[in-house]
């Protein structure tokens, strides 16, 4: 017998559950680091401008995928597939084509993977899209719960004084000897996965939902409290005009990329947890305006971070170019400088900050495993969530333990250098740059070109007009403008200038000739300075 899917209660359910997804690590460790080595304010406008044109478009075409199919990423794209895909085979074979010229070249692990690949393509078409969102969220959660972990354990440090030290060298000395203790490292990897299962044995409502409506006001709280701590230091201003002064000369083509390829992180995209959590969206909620409402949030957390970092970074005389070292090795120096003796408390409740935003994603990731196994193998929600958690857990050890050095891993080392050549970085460095540079643009250059292409901008927009009507049905003057009751100025039965026909261009064209270029780049195929 079918199961009857769960539905969030209402729409600010979905909107908190989607936000607590979004906001995570990227928005507090990454973008606040990324924007500093880029050039602070600079930095910030383009990101807004990839926000506002390529990550909300997308946004909306996989919540809406989800609403439509009412199922996991593998089920919506099987559900809306043609029959036959003319592109899809030709992809495919071209794959398979790629793979057999690798094996001439001795490059045998790659031409597995592409024969594997482009064969799957060929017999599952399109479906692959679906699979690979799933796969990306797999791989994803195993190391971001090792790094959601690493949060945790500073807490504990924070709260038992340990982390009282003022300078950065001591700082990133009590920080290299943190993550490689696997005393520490792997009960709190175990931990934070315990708490992502634990949330998604109870299901959507009483589960992500109920969990996501305590924790993310908690969330904005504590940025609230650290933000007037910060401003309120003498310097503070530095802080700020580094952050926010926009100095046009700082960008360059490269960082436009870093800013597209954060965009598509930070709000959970091309790895089919919005298309996960949209399909728990009943047919009445306006798709349009939770869309917004969720990259608004993000976008406003991710800023707020950077307010609650770069004034105290400044005003107790610290860098803040110092890359992804910044939050663990910097962070509690400043906050141990500040003056008052409650550098433990800010400590304690940044990171307090930073496990919440880690677990509301960590818990999402989880569930687009769960929800693919459970819809598609018809699995018990339990076995599906005990299964998968613990097979996440394993490949984050080898994470956890790679951070120390490949000597522990030895075979592991040999085996990833003898079949795809890879000689440096930690299990993690390899682990992020499958993810980042070639599971996440390729999902979200298919998403864009089936939701353009295949299944077509006018069903899915049909399946956004259920609940939001203003979305394809008024003049994009008109509403700018206010007048969109007066009926004169509606009259017309072609609506040109609407949000849907501005969105259809933008995932037609924009985003598929955009996210190829950084993806041409990240690969090193394309060298854009
Ligand atoms: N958006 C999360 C962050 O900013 C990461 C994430 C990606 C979570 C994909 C879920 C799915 O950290």
């Amino acid at each position: 017998m079918a199961q009857i899917r769960e539905h969030w209660s209402g729409s600010l359910g979905f909107v908190l559950a989607a936000a607590g997804s979004a906001i995570g690590l990227g928005n507090i460790w990454k973008f606040p680091y990324i924007a500093g080595e880029n050039g602070g304010g600079a930095f910030v406008l383009i990101y807004l401008i990839c926000i506002a044109v390529i990550g909300l478009p997308v946004m909306l075409c996989e919540i809406s995928l989800g609403r439509r199919t009412q199922k996991n990423p593998v089920g919506a794209f099987k559900m809306l597939s043609p029959h036959r895909s003319h592109l899809a085979n030709f992809a495919g074979f071209s794959i398979v084509f790629t793979g057999v010229a690798l094996i001439f070249f001795q490059e045998f692990g790659w031409a597995v993977i592409l024969l594997i690949l482009g064969g799957l393509i060929i017999k599952c078409g399109w479906t692959v899209a679906g699979m690979l969102g799933v796969a990306s969220a797999f791989v994803i959660l195993s190391y971001y719960s090792v790094i959601g972990g690493w949060t945790i354990g500073y807490i504990i440090k924070a709260v038992s004084g340990h982390l009282n030290y003022i300078t950065e060298s001591a700082g990133s000395k009590c920080f290299s000897g943190f993550m490689v203790d696997l005393r520490w490292v792997i009960p709190l990897h175990l931990g934070f996965m315990l708490l992502c299962a634990l949330i998604i044995l109870r299901g959507v409502r009483s589960g992500i939902e109920k969990w996501s409506k305590i924790l993310m006001p908690i969330l904005f709280v504590l940025l609230i409290v650290l933000i007037l701590r910060g401003l309120t230091l003498p310097g503070a201003v530095k802080g700020v005009s580094f952050f926010l002064s926009p100095r046009l000369e700082l960008i360059t083509a490269e960082s436009v990329l870093i800013a597209l390829g954060h965009a598509f992180f930070t709000l959970s995209l091309a790895m089919g947890a919005m298309i996960t959590y949209g399909s728990y969206i009943s047919r009445k909620q306006n798709l349009f305006l939770s869309t917004i409402s969720i990259v608004i949030l993000d976008t406003v957390i991710a800023i707020l971070a950077g307010l609650a970092i770069f004034p105290a970074v400044f005003a107790m005389g610290f860098k803040e170019t110092s890359g992804p070292g910044l939050v663990f090795n910097v962070l509690p120096a400043v906050f141990s400088s500040i003056p008052g003796n409650l550098g433990w408390l800010w400590a304690a409740l940044f990171f307090l900050l930073l496990s919440i935003a880690a677990l509301t994603s960590g818990m999402s990731l989880l569930e687009v495993v769960v929800a693919f196994l459970v819809d598609e193998l018809k699995w018990k929600r339990g076995k599906a969530v005990f299964i998968s958690s613990s097979v996440i857990t394993l490949l984050g050890l080898l994470t956890a333990v790679s951070f120390a050095d490949w000597s522990r891993l030895e075979w592991l080392h040999i085996a990833l250098v003898k079949a795809f050549h890879i000689s440096h970085g930690s299990f993690f460095e390899v682990m992020d740059t499958l993810t980042a540079s070639w599971m996440l643009p390729i999902g979200g250059l298919t998403i864009s070109i089936f939701v353009g292409w295949i299944w077509g901008t006018r069903k899915a927009v049909e399946e956004i007009r259920h609940g939001s009507h203003n979305f394809a049905d008024v003049h994009l003057i008109s509403l700018l403008a206010g007048l969109k009751d007066d009926p004169s100025h509606n009259n017309s039965r072609y609506h040109v200038l609407t949000l849907a026909s501005l969105w259809g261009i933008f995932i037609r064209f924009l985003t598929p000739v955009a996210v190829t270029v950084a993806f041409l780049h990240k690969i090193g195929c394309l060298n854009i300075k």
